[in-house]
């Protein structure tokens, strides 16, 4: 039923997904097309509210069930708002991030039961899924530095055991679901990685 084409980019902490997210967008502007670059958590008014608790460092205290149900309402009223009334026009939408997120640091990082984090997601998002997802990929040390260089946010500041739980994580979907994603490296220079996804984006276009 989509219409338009749905792209997330997942991948840890500095691994450089929100910059690819925002060239890829220019290049297809470029090309023509009429595209969306969005974010999770924070692609809406209200998300950026939800953002702000999550992310905030002062809390130490926040139970895993509500961290999960809290970017899945991000994401809820991020489907309602912005990605599914664009792709009903027919647009390009970039998420920088998406429900595999809530697979890789809620159920891989955290230990939350997947069949949880599914359940509560497809009701957030009522079946809607990406066409295609790109993973950037970074030795995880390499992320955390890069990531935390000024500050570190609430779950930028979790171990490195937690972060490479996160990546390996990211690995086995990827590896479950090869159709839809895309693993890409991530280490060599903004402009060979950015031309390493147009070409792997070529085929759903
Ligand atoms: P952000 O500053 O947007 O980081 P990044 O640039 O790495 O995307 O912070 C988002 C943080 O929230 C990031 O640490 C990953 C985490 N996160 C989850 O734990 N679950 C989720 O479902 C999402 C969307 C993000």
């Amino acid at each position: 039923m989509n219409k338009g084409l749905f792209i997330t980019f997942e991948g840890i902490e500095g691994s450089g997904k929100s910059t690819q997210a925002i060239q890829l967008a220019e290049h297809l502007k470029e090309r023509g097309y009429s595209v969306v670059v969005t974010r999770e958590p924070g692609g809406t008014p209200i998300g950026v509210a939800i953002r702000q608790i999550l992310l905030d460092p002062a809390i130490n205290d926040m139970d895993y069930h509500t961290e999960v149900l809290l970017y899945a309402a991000d994401r809820a009223q991020h489907v309602a708002e912005v990605i599914r009334p664009s792709l009903e026009k027919g647009k390009i939408v970039i998420s920088d991030r998406y429900i595999d997120s809530s697979i890789a640091y809620q159920h891989f990082g955290r230990g939350l039961p997947l069949d949880l984090i599914i359940e509560i997601n497809e009701r957030a998002v009522q079946g809607l899924k990406p066409n295609v997802t790109f993973l950037l990929e970074i030795p995880v040390e390499l992320g955390i530095e890069r990531a935390t260089k000024v500050s570190a946010d609430r779950i930028e500041r979790e171990s490195i055991e937690f972060h490479k739980r996160v990546e390996a994580g990211y690995q086995e979907l990827a590896r479950r679901e090869p159709e839809r994603w895309r693993v890409i490296d991530g280490i060599p220079m903004v402009e060979e990685v950015h031309q390493s996804i147009v070409r792997a984006l070529e085929v759903f276009l």
